[in-house]
C-alpha cells in the first residue's frame, strides 16, 4: 500500500514504481475512518522547506497504520535540508514506527528558484537512484537517510528566514493574471480546493493552500503567477512520465468520495 502527494508528478512517478495504483492523499484525507492495514505501507511526497506538505503531516497525524514495514520516500529538487530526519521526528510525534526514510533528487519545481527549462534538461540520475531505493525496499532495509550538520544548519537558516515573514505569507504566493480564460484546469489539479473558477475567472482562495504550485505549472495560459519573482515565468513543469489527467485524478476535489 503506497500513499502519495504530488503537485507536478515527480512524487507520483516514484510512487508508481512502488505500486501500480498508489493512493492519492488528497483523495483520502476527507475519510472519516483512516485506518490502514497492509504488509508494507509507504508514503511518497515532495519536500517543501525541507518538510513534507501540510496535508501529508495532517494525514500522518490522523491515520492509523497497521504494518510490519513503514517507509517514506521524499522527492526534492536541490537541497533536502535534513528532510529524512525531520520526517522521522514527525513519525515519532505521530506514533508511527518508521523503518525506512530516503530522499531522491528530481527536477526542482520551485519557480522562484529555478528555470523549469533548465531543470528539465538536467540529469539528476533519477532512474539509478530510484533503482537503489527499490532494491532497499525489496529487502526491507531499515534505514533513515543520512543528515549532516550542514543540512541541519540549512534548515535552521530557512526557519530563521521564515520567522521574519508574516505567518500567512505562503497563503498569498499565487496570483491570477488577466490571461486567465477560466478553463478550470487549475481547479482540477488543486489538492486543497484553494483555487476556484468564479464568473469565468480563476480565484485563489487562501487558507488551506499547500503551495504545491500544481495550478501555476498546469495552467495552459501561464496565467497563474507568483507574488514573488520567478526565474522564468514562461517555463512550467510536469514530470515527463505523468499526464495532466493523472495530476487531476490525484488532486481534484470536485467530487470527493467516501
Ligand atoms: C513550496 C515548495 C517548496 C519546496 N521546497 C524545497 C526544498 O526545501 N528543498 C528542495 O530541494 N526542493 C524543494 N522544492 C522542490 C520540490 O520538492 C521538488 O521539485 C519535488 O520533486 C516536487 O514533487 P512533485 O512533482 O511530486 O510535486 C519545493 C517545491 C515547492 C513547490
Amino acid at each position: 500500500m503506497v500513499f502519495y502527494f504530488t503537485g507536478t508528478g515527480n512524487s507520483l512517478y516514484i510512487a508508481k514504481q512502488m505500486e501500480e495504483t498508489p493512493i492519492s492523499i488528497p483523495q483520502t484525507i476527507h475519510r472519516k475512518t483512516q485506518e490502514y492495514s497492509a504488509d508494507s505501507i509507504g508514503i511518497v511526497a515532495p519536500v517543501y522547506g525541507h518538510e513534507v506538505p501540510a496535508m501529508v503531516k495532517e494525514f500522518l497525524k490522523n491515520a492509523v497504520f497497521h504494518t510490519d514495514y513503514f517507509y517514506m520516500i521524499l522527492t526534492y529538487g536541490n537541497r533536502h535540508g535534513g528532510a529524512a530526519e525531520l520526517a522521522k521526528q514527525l513519525c515519532d510525534e505521530c506514533g508511527i514506527a518508521v523503518n525506512y526514510i530516503n530522499v531522491i533528487v528530481m527536477a526542482d519545481n520551485w519557480l522562484p528558484g529555478f528555470d523549469m527549462n533548465e531543470q528539465r534538461k538536467m540529469d539528476k540520475r533519477v532512474e539509478e537512484n530510484m533503482a537503489a531505493i527499490l532494491a532497499d525496499l525489496a529487502e526491507r532495509k531499515d534505514m533513515i537517510s543520512e543528515v549532516t550538520d550542514t543540512d541541519r544548519a540549512a534548515h535552521q537558516q530557512f526557519l530563521d528566514r521564515m520567522s521574519q515573514m508574516p505567518a500567512d505569507a505562503w497563503q498569498h504566493l499565487l496570483r491570477v493574471t488577466e490571461d486567465c480564460i477560466g478553463c478550470g484546469i487549475c481547479e482540477k489539479v488543486c489538492p486543497s480546493a484553494s483555487i476556484q473558477v468564479i464568473d469565468g475567472k480563476a480565484v485563489h482562495v487562501p487558507g488551506n493552500c499547500q503551495t504545491c504550485l500544481a495550478c501555476a505549472h498546469a495552467c495552459p495560459q501561464k496565467a497563474i503567477r507568483l507574488t514573488i519573482p520567478e526565474v522564468n515565468p514562461e517555463a512550467r513543469y510536469r514530470n515527463e512520465h505523468i499526464s495532466l489527467q493523472e495530476i487531476m485524478d490525484a488532486n481534484c476535489q470536485r467530487s470527493k468520495k467516501e
